[in-house]
Order: C-alpha cells, then sequence, then structure tokens
C-alpha cells in the first residue's frame, strides 16, 4: 500500500480515484475534478486506488490545508490508514500544521442523520489525532452559494498529541486559512465576524 501523487496515475486508475471523491462529496460540495490534479493530489492505491486526497500549502506559513480527504470505504480502518499516510507524507514535506475544515453538526436545519453523520466524522478526526478549534462563526465564502458554518480542525506533523491551539496561534490559523484557502483578507468582514465571535478580534 503507498499514497501517490494522483497525477500520475493511469487513465482507469483515475477514474476509480474520480469515483471514491464522487461518491465521498454531495454536487454542492464539490469541486471540479480534473482542477484538483493542480494543487497536491494523492490517491493512496492498495492495487487498486482506495482514498483520496487533496492539500493545498497556505502560503508560507509552514502548515498546509487539506481540501479533501475521502475513503473508498466507510468503517473498515480506510479512512484512519489514508490519515496517516497523508500526515506522514505531509510531516516529511516539511510541513508543520495540517488544518481543514468540516461540515458543523450545530448548523440549523440540518437533520438528525446529517448531524449524526457530523459528529461522526469530527470524532473520526480527533481519534486520529486533530483538534477541532475553539472558532465560531466561520463561514468561508462558497462559490456562489450562500456561505454555511463549518468548524476548523488542526494535527500537528511535528508533534503529538498536538497542543490546544489558542489566543494569538489560533487568530494566525483563522486568518491564514481565510486568506491562503479562500482568499479574503484579514480585514474582510468575515474574517472580522469570525475573529471577534472567537474572542480574538
Ligand atoms: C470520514 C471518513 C474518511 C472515515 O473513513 P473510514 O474508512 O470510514 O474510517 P475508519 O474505518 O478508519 O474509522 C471509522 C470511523 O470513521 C467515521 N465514519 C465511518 N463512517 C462514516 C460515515 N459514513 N460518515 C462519517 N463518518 C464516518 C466514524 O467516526 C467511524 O467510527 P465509528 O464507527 O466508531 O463511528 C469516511 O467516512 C469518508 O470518506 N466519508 C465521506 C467523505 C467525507 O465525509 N470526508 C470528510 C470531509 S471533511
Amino acid at each position: 500500500m503507498k499514497l501517490v501523487d494522483a497525477g500520475s496515475l493511469g487513465a482507469a486508475d483515475l477514474e476509480v480515484v474520480r469515483g471514491i471523491y464522487e461518491d465521498g462529496f454531495a454536487p454542492h460540495l464539490r469541486a471540479d475534478f480534473a482542477g484538483l490534479l493542480e494543487d497536491r493530489a494523492f490517491a493512496l492505491v492498495d492495487d487498486v486506488p482506495i482514498g483520496f486526497a487533496v492539500l493545498r500549502p497556505l502560503a508560507d506559513t509552514g502548515w498546509v490545508f487539506l481540501r479533501y480527504f475521502v475513503a473508498g470505504s466507510r468503517g473498515r480502518g480506510v479512512g484512519s490508514l489514508l490519515w496517516s499516510h497523508v500526515t506522514r507524507a505531509m510531516g516529511e514535506a516539511g510541513f508543520t500544521r495540517m488544518v481543514h475544515d468540516v461540515e458543523d453538526p450545530d448548523e440549523s436545519g440540518v437533520d438528525a442523520d446529517e448531524v449524526v453523520v457530523r459528529n461522526r466524522r469530527i470524532a473520526f478526526y480527533e481519534r486520529n489525532g486533530a483538534l477541532l478549534l475553539p472558532v465560531a462563526d466561520y463561514l468561508p465564502p462558497h462559490g456562489d452559494e450562500e456561505p454555511h458554518p463549518l468548524r476548523l480542525m488542526a494535527v500537528d506533523l511535528d508533534r503529538s498529541p498536538t497542543p490546544p491551539i489558542t489566543g494569538e496561534g489560533l487568530r494566525a490559523v483563522v486568518e491564514a486559512v481565510y486568506e491562503h484557502r479562500y482568499g479574503l483578507a484579514a480585514d474582510h468582514p468575515a474574517v472580522r465576524r469570525t475573529l471577534v465571535a472567537s474572542r480574538l478580534g
């Protein structure tokens, strides 16, 4: 089993990866598949692709953002394997922290089944060492759609366990993600709103 650059896969394996990606994310959560290969896109391959992850460095912060993370099956440990391969590879590439966002279980109007899935997902990442960050009103832009609330998570790649991320350190994460993942400068109203609601502003 190994983690490979998705761009190096043959056409048939790439179609398997596309299937994993499309099964894992509803259309409104997906970016164009071909465009993902311009970021750092990796497949976990065990004869055939079994997982897919897409990452983007957060400029020169030394941190990397996990854009997409999806296992080809559920509840069989593939997600945990993909997580350990991706975090190891990013640590070896010199990044010190990996940050990602997840859908917020407390979003209003979400049905009970979806709340369970969102909480299970967060539990999965926590079990694998990521912290749910104490950030409120985190609403990154989402194409033409109304932004919806997300939660931020992070894991340090150069130490374990990840110590709590608070105060100035937390503010730096929020600003880095907004700016380098979503293109919003620190003085943008959405960023200000998050910082104020998180008592970081
Ligand atoms: C989240 C995900 C990567 C976990 O991979 P996995 O191979 O199922 O995980 P593992 O077998 O290593 O661990 C099982 C744990 O994963 C989580 N999990 C399993 N199935 C899940 C599902 N359908 N939805 C959300 N989380 C799930 C749970 O925490 C589960 O533990 P539990 O059974 O005690 O609740 C996988 O469910 C997935 O790809 N989901 C769809 C895409 C997605 O939501 N990606 C994350 C976006 S932030």
